[in-house]
């Protein structure tokens, strides 16, 4: 896709770029007021039967994941997407990213439908194609490049998941960081983590020991990465500046709040959260993690949860046993994840009963090539 989702979201123009990209909208998006949305999705759903499957990210909206086959993490959608051969529609709930790793993981035949597509990833965004090229040069020259393995986040393009692929690296997520940083160091000497800096130094120093002076930033809007040459041979892991605008927010002031305000809360987090977050948390997962986490703790017990609104809003609901807050009230959803609303999914599943396929996410082949290397890669992590 030539055009950045944080380009269509700054111009303002959401799907319009289907119709630019000369893919028609045929029929209406439903308005949110219709008092017939849930019936209309209900008989939709049931029309298509067996030949779609509908994926839900835990950031969904509660009306959205009403009608999702299954819920999970970035990793266990991935995994999910790819175990469905007989499926031909994948309608995916999630983001851009998440979209274009299922087409890549799906066959030829199967179609992947992202409902809104100005549903990006402002972190995903925050890498591209020719600032990558440019670093992997700026490593180059310094020598360095032959002995660096890129490991490259699920919140990425395809592009970067394909650059990651053509040299010798691997795609995590938030659950397999660990494993995928502990292979990449086996195999190389360096690290070059991207796009999120706060998983990268998490993962680096408080999951596999390294320090903070093992870790230098890269900055991609400045000259060599704003590092020196001597800077970069000595770092053993290179962090992408890129962060996610929501997990960024959290505070290590919102963690003594709570903390005084509820005594013996235990604070949990996602790892996109700063270094100093993370640290000062109690617990850190992934959204599926998370969930986990929360379900196993005994009745009674107290979680401030730093991660995304619908996810702490559901896990509140649904451990009505326990206490659960979010964990800063200046906090909110994910906008971009919240773009994927009931009349979204209404208007593609009322389409694909009518024979009209909309919003279809396809990879380019010679992306997805090298894109599906990095992400079997991931795959076969231990
Ligand atoms: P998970 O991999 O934990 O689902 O996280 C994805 C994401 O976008 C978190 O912001
Ligand atoms: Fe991207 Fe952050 Fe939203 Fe996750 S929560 S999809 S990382 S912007």
């Amino acid at each position: 896709m030539a055009t950045s989702i944080t380009d269509l979201l700054l111009l303002g123009r959401g799907v319009d770029l289907a119709s630019e990209r000369g893919v028609s909208c045929p029929g209406e998006l439903p308005a949110v007021s219709d008092p017939n949305l849930v019936e209309r999705a209900r008989a939709a759903r049931k029309a298509l039967g067996s030949r779609a499957f509908v994926l839900g990210h835990h950031y969904q909206r509660d009306e959205v994941i009403a009608f999702a086959d299954v819920m999970g993490d970035s990793f266990k959608l991935a995994k999910d997407a790819a175990a469905r051969p007989e499926a031909e529609f994948i309608i995916f709930c999630g983001v851009h990213f998440m979209a274009e790793s299922a087409d890549i993981l799906t066959s030829a035949s199967q179609k992947v439908i992202l409902p809104d597509l100005a549903a990006g990833c402002s972190m995903a965004d925050m890498a591209n194609s020719e600032q990558v090229a440019q670093c992997w040069d700026a490593l180059t020259a310094a020598g360095v490049a032959d002995q660096t393995i890129p490991v490259t986040y699920m919140n990425s393009s395809a592009a970067i998941k394909a650059f990651t692929g053509e040299h010798g690296g691997t795609v995590c997520t938030s659950s397999n960081a660990k494993t995928a940083m502990a292979w990449a160091l086996e195999k190389g000497e360096k690290v070059l983590f991207l796009p999120d800096q706060h998983l990268g130094r998490n993962t680096a120093v408080l999951q596999l020991g390294l320090s903070l002076d093992d870790c230098a930033v890269w900055n991609p809007w400045k000259e060599n990465g704003g590092l020196t040459d001597a800077q970069i041979t000595r770092a053993r892991i290179l962090l992408w500046r890129g962060h996610c605008s929501v997990h960024g927010r959290f505070t290590v002031d919102s963690v003594n709040e709570v903390r005084a305000r509820i005594p013996g809360v235990k604070v949990l987090v996602h790892p996109e959260c700063q270094y100093e977050v993370v640290s000062a948390a109690d617990v850190v997962g992934s959204t599926e993690s998370i969930i986990k986490t929360v379900a196993q703790s005994p009745a009674g017990s107290k979680w401030a949860v730093g991660t995304e609104l619908n996810l702490v809003r559901r896990l509140a609901t649904d451990n009505p046993d326990k206490e659960i807050v979010f964990l800063d009230k200046t906090v909110c959803y994910c906008s971009t994840m919240n773009r994927i609303d009931l009349p979204h999914l209404v208007w593609v599943m009322e389409s694909l009963v009518q024979g009209r396929l909309l919003n279809q996410i396809t990879v380019d082949p010679k992306i997805a090539k090298y894109a599906k290397i990095a992400l079997d890669q991931m795959l076969a992590l231990p």
